[in-house]
């Protein structure tokens, strides 16, 4: 079986203005190639928040979290495409022809058209949730259900808790991209995350790409601590290789 790819960390930038992203990409190590946006930002500053990241030839995982008809996701696709962006979230519950229709529009876009990325069921969601939306199925056939559905209907990966994630790695196959909030070190400081692994385990359960943002970003020495994950993430690569 062919080695999977180094798992990369992904920083999540969540931050409310350019200033205060700028400050953080000065305390980030260098070496750092993942940064997300999110909505927060993306919304009070526009596509204009992208450039620093892009003169830092950084990669992006833009996180939209589209979810709306088929024809409007399939032109938000394209206009995101027009800012470089290398993976874009949609919600896997927009349905097939939304998925596809977003799928495809990123294959028509080439070289400059993102990455796929499902959300399956949000982590803020627990099982009375979903009663109230009249789904009976336990949360974990929910988030099977929709993982599989995203994939066949095009897209490229899912956003899954690193809990998750041996399963799906499992029923989606050795291609599927796995990306996995919900890390932490043992011990530290959960904050509103319920249900997380360490960056070592996530690793070992298949994710590729890791989003870590508060452990970093509000760590007294947040070069030390990118520092510290990206070994942990070496080392339980290099152990699995
Ligand atoms: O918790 P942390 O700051 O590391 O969060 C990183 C990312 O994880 C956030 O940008 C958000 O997308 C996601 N998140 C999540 N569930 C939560 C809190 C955050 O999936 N309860």
């Amino acid at each position: 079986m062919k080695t999977p790819p180094l798992p990369q960390l992904v920083v999540a930038l969540d931050v409310d203005s350019s200033a205060k992203l700028n400050t953080e990409l000065d305390r980030l190590p260098v070496e750092l190639q993942w940064f997300k946006i999110g909505l927060e930002v993306f919304c009070a500053e526009g596509p204009a928040i992208l450039e620093p990241l892009h003169a830092r030839k950084s990669s992006i995982f833009l996180d939209l979290k589209l979810h709306d008809i088929p024809r409007t996701v399939e032109r938000a696709v394209r206009s995101a495409s027009t800012h470089r962006v290398n993976l874009l979230t949609i919600h896997a519950s927009g349905g097939r022809a939304m998925i596809q229709a977003a799928a495809n529009a990123a294959k028509e876009m080439a070289e400059n058209g993102p990455k796929i990325i499902a959300v399956t069921a949000l982590t803020s969601l627990q099982q009375s949730d979903l009663s109230d939306m009249g789904v009976a199925r336990s949360m974990q056939d929910h988030v099977r259900a929709l993982a599989h559905l995203a994939m066949d209907a095009g897209a490229d990966g899912v956003v899954c808790s690193p809990l998750e994630a041996a399963l799906l790695r499992a029923d989606l196959g050795p291609d599927a991209l796995l990306i996995t909030p919900g890390i932490r070190a043992a011990g530290e400081a959960k904050g509103d995350q319920k249900r997380t692994l360490t960056a070592a385990e996530a690793v070992r359960a298949g994710a590729t790409h890791l989003v870590v943002g508060r452990p970093i970003l509000e760590a007294a020495n947040p070069t030390e601590s990118a520092a510290r994950l990206l070994e942990e993430i070496r080392v339980a690569h290099g152990a699995r290789a």
